[in-house]
């Protein structure tokens, strides 16, 4: 699998991630060979990237959150959102439902965050909701919390930004930057998810204080209420983590998207004054540094593609030099090493 730009992918190859609508609904199922009207379509519906397969065989590895309890996700959150924007009853049921099934995914299986979605302008929210979701319970795992925990963790996760459906339509759509009373406004939506969350049945007092508290920063720079330190809870450090991480690497506007490791190296040097140290570790082991499809150059001079990556080795597939097409496995300590990644 490749995660390759439109302009060179061509028909024939095959979709290797499912590409979801905001509802959740699949647009384009993993697996599909492209045609020309496909890619017409995708280009219309602004997506710039897809992840290919050449082959069937490419597509064969496993997600740390199967596809369908994704977009039953995506679909939940978005109903909430809508219902909170049109200021209506909130029904959490579904959500709840959702947080179920991802938590225990998560449990049974031991893989390292290792996706990017695709996501578009209209799909963004919901999509970056549920990534913050999975990578957040995946690190809660890793922390050591049991089931129930990590159902708070998750739950919040999931609706950490739902505060924003508060927040007044132009400035939430605006595609500039906003004016400092705008920005003010932005500022208070953790505030508001905290008032939507806080007596809403089914939902805990820990998870609203996720949202409450997923824009704080450790040296009490953060916003609405400046906390520091021991001031925020562990899994809103969680939670803030993972919403940083996400934001960098999933192509939000005006700032440029950066890989894996980039980004992780830029939270590190933010380490201890915006982020807490543990945190940062703790999500270095539950992300892939070289998520699936990464092209990388290796310490031969060689250049691989990952084709599988979990907590103990990396998975390569040589492109170039006399091994080209056999796969091995890069253990931590084997001599054969990633020096960079080329795409
Ligand atoms: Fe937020
Ligand atoms: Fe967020």
């Amino acid at each position: 699998m490749r995660y390759l730009p439109l302009d060179e992918i061509k028909e024939g190859m095959f979709l290797a991630r499912s590409i979801f609508g905001e509802d959740g609904r699949t647009l384009l199922a993993k697996g599909a060979k492209l045609t020309k009207g496909y890619l017409q379509k995708l280009q219309v519906l602004n997506y710039t990237h897809l992840f290919i397969g050449d082959r069937k065989e490419d597509l064969d590895f496993k997600d740390p959150i199967n596809e369908q309890i994704y977009s039953q996700a995506i679909g939940a959150v978005r109903e909430i959102f809508l219902d909170a924007a049109k200021q209506q009853t909130l029904e959490f049921k579904t959500v709840l439902d959702v947080v179920d099934f991802m938590v225990d995914e998560v449990m049974d299986e031991d893989l390292l965050y290792n996706i990017f979605d695709l996501r578009n302008h209209d799909n963004y929210t919901y999509l970056h909701s549920v990534s913050v979701g999975t990578i957040a319970t995946i690190m809660g795992k890793n922390w050591g919390l049991g089931r129930s925990d990590l159902k708070e963790l998750a739950a919040g996760a999931l609706l950490h930004d739902i505060g924003k459906m508060c927040v007044a339509g132009p400035i939430l759509k605006k595609e500039g930057l906003l004016t400092k009373q705008e920005y003010e406004q932005m500022c208070f939506h953790p505030k508001y998810g905290f008032e939507l969350l806080r007596s809403a049945p089914g939902v805990s007092l820990l998870s609203a204080h996720v949202a409450y508290q997923h824009h704080e920063r450790e040296d009490g720079s953060g916003y609405p209420r400046g906390l520091a330190e021991d001031q925020i809870h562990l899994y809103a450090k969680i939670v803030m983590a993972a919403d940083s991480y996400d934001a960098m690497t999933s192509g939000r506007r005006y700032s440029r998207t950066l890989w894996s490791h980039e980004a992780l190296a830029q939270l590190a040097a933010d380490v201890p004054e915006k982020y807490d140290p543990e945190i940062i570790t703790l999500l270095a082991q539950s992300v892939a540094l070289y998520p699936i499809g990464s092209v990388v150059l290796l310490n031969n001079l060689e250049v691989g593609l990952v084709t599988d990556v979990n907590r103990a080795d990396i998975k390569i597939e040589f492109l170039t030099g006399e091994a080209k097409g056999q796969i091995v496995a890069l253990a931590p300590n084997a001599l054969l090493k990633i020096v960079r990644r080329l795409s």
